[in-house]
Formats: structure tokens, sequence, C-alpha cells
């Protein structure tokens, strides 16, 4: 009798506080450093921004609907959790492998969500790995939207998003990831080109070229295919060194990649 009472009392409060830190994440403002809503850019055929966001508050809030949607929150942290850390480990160690990363790199996930890319990193050995996100889940991810990074120039030497296709202001993204890199700092980015994104998408990218073209301070490493979660190629850039004028030779574009472009 008294076991099944206190039985009852734990799951009573670990619902409440399962329910508190739900509310917790949906009424507390975003701390994050303004984002001056900007005209959207021209349509390119290329890279088209999608319509339908009335505002920048509309957008943020329909970001953290996926995010905040709790059955996904569930699929993530359980059945997804560990087979995406997986995946992720094998695209890092590999990036690793090939001197684009070290154990010793300060790391940015862009939009990590859960921070399974997060984890992975740290399970391969790379320990300075955080994750941002509009809704923050520490100790591995923390508050911040991409359009206005909440971190300092030159903080990182890699960074790595798969949710280019979220981004409202796509040269924003790219201006923030280029300004918290230090030069010679490496960003990794998953994008789908041969498929759409999902509903929650907020720009289309049908070639590779807009990208380029975004990444004005930085040259491109490479391209290739990869099976990432529904994006089909791997994207990478190093930022030019301050005093660096002119396009390096890129190391890793054998002709074959550069024709993805
Ligand atoms: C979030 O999504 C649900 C289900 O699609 C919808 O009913 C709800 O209105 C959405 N909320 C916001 C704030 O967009
Ligand atoms: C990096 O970390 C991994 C995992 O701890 C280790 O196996 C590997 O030897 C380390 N690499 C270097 C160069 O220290």
């Amino acid at each position: 009798m008294k076991r099944e009472i206190s039985g009852s009392v734990v799951r009573a409060f670990i619902f409440c506080l399962s329910a508190g830190v739900v509310l917790f994440l949906t009424v507390q403002p975003l701390q994050r450093r303004a984002v001056v809503p900007l005209p959207l850019p021209p349509p390119s055929p290329e890279l088209v921004i999608r319509r339908g966001y009335a505002s920048y508050e509309a957008y943020l809030r329909r970001q953290l609907n996926k995010t905040l949607d709790p059955r996904l929150r569930s699929i993530w942290t359980t059945r997804d959790w560990d087979r995406k850390i997986v995946v992720f480990a094998g695209f890092f160690s590999r990036l690793r492998s090939e001197g684009l990363l070290s154990n010793a790199s300060s790391c940015l996930c862009i939009g990590a969500r859960m921070g399974q890319e997060v984890a992975a990193l740290r399970r391969i050995g790379v320990h300075d790995a955080v994750g941002i996100d509009l809704a923050p889940r520490p100790p591995l991810v923390l508050r911040g939207d991409f359009h206005a990074q909440p971190f300092d120039d030159a903080r990182f030497d890699f960074e790595f998003s798969n949710v280019f296709d979220h981004a409202l202001y796509p040269d924003r993204f790219v201006a923030e990831v280029e300004r918290t890199l230090r030069p010679g700092g490496v960003c990794v980015l998953h994008v789908a080109i041969d498929r759409r994104g999902d509903k929650y998408s907020a720009n289309d990218l049908f070639s590779l070229r807009p990208l380029h073209r975004l990444f004005r301070h930085s040259d491109l490493v490479h391209v290739r295919k990869v099976d990432g979660f529904g994006l089909d190629t791997e994207i990478v850039f190093r930022k030019r060194n301050n005093n660096q004028e002119t396009a390096a030779a890129t190391t890793y574009a054998p002709e074959i990649n550069r024709n993805l472009l």
C-alpha cells in the first residue's frame, strides 16, 4: 500500500516536472540577438525562399512548432537517438581523417535540435562541441538563432549544419557562419539538391551555385554525395585567412566534384 502511494506520488512528480519543462520551453522568451527582418532576397531560380511567413515571429513559431512537438521529441530521444549518432559519427570520422576536423577543434552544430551531432562529435573524441537551436536542450544544445549566432567572432574551428533549408535568410545564415569561424576554419553543410525539404523548410535549393556564391570569404573544399537523413549532398568550405585575397586552389575538388556545382 505504502509502496503504491509512493509510486503514484513519484509518477505525479515526474508528470509535473515534464509538464513544467515543456511549459518553460514554450513560454520563455527567446534570448537572441535581434534579427531585424530584411526584405526577402530577390527570387533566384536556384535558391527559392518560400513565401507565406507573415513575419519573422511567424517563422520562428512555425520552426518551434516542429521542434517542440512532444511526439517527435520522444521519437528523437529514443528510437532515433543512437541510430543518428552512429551515422553522424561516421561523417565526422571521415572528415577528421581528411584533416578537416581534429580532436582539438572547437565545434558548433547549427540547428542541432536534440543534439545527436554534438553527441557524435564527443563520442569520436572531439570534446569541445556544442549545438544551437531555437529551443535549447542542455547540455548539448544551447539556445540560439542561426540568423544571429550568440557567439563572438572567430570562435569556432569547425561548424556543421544540416538545416540550411530552414534559413529564411540564407545570406544571414552564411554570414554568421563566416563571422564565427576563425580564419582557416571549416564549414560542412548537408543539403538536399535532388529532393525537396519538408513543410518546415524555408527555402529550396536547386543547385549548389547560390550556396557557393554566399560563402564570399571562403574557398570550396569539396562536394560529394552523402546519405544523411534525406539530405544527399555534402559541401565543405574553408574560411580564408584575412590577408588572403584570392581564392587558394581548392585541395579537395577533383574535376568530378567540381562538376556537381
Ligand atoms: C502547431 O502545429 C499544430 C499541428 O499541426 C497546429 O494545430 C498548431 O496550430 C500549430 N501551432 C502553431 C503556433 O503554429
Ligand atoms: C582522437 O580521439 C580518439 C578517440 O578518443 C582517439 O582514438 C584518437 O587517437 C585521437 N586522435 C589524436 C590525433 O589524438
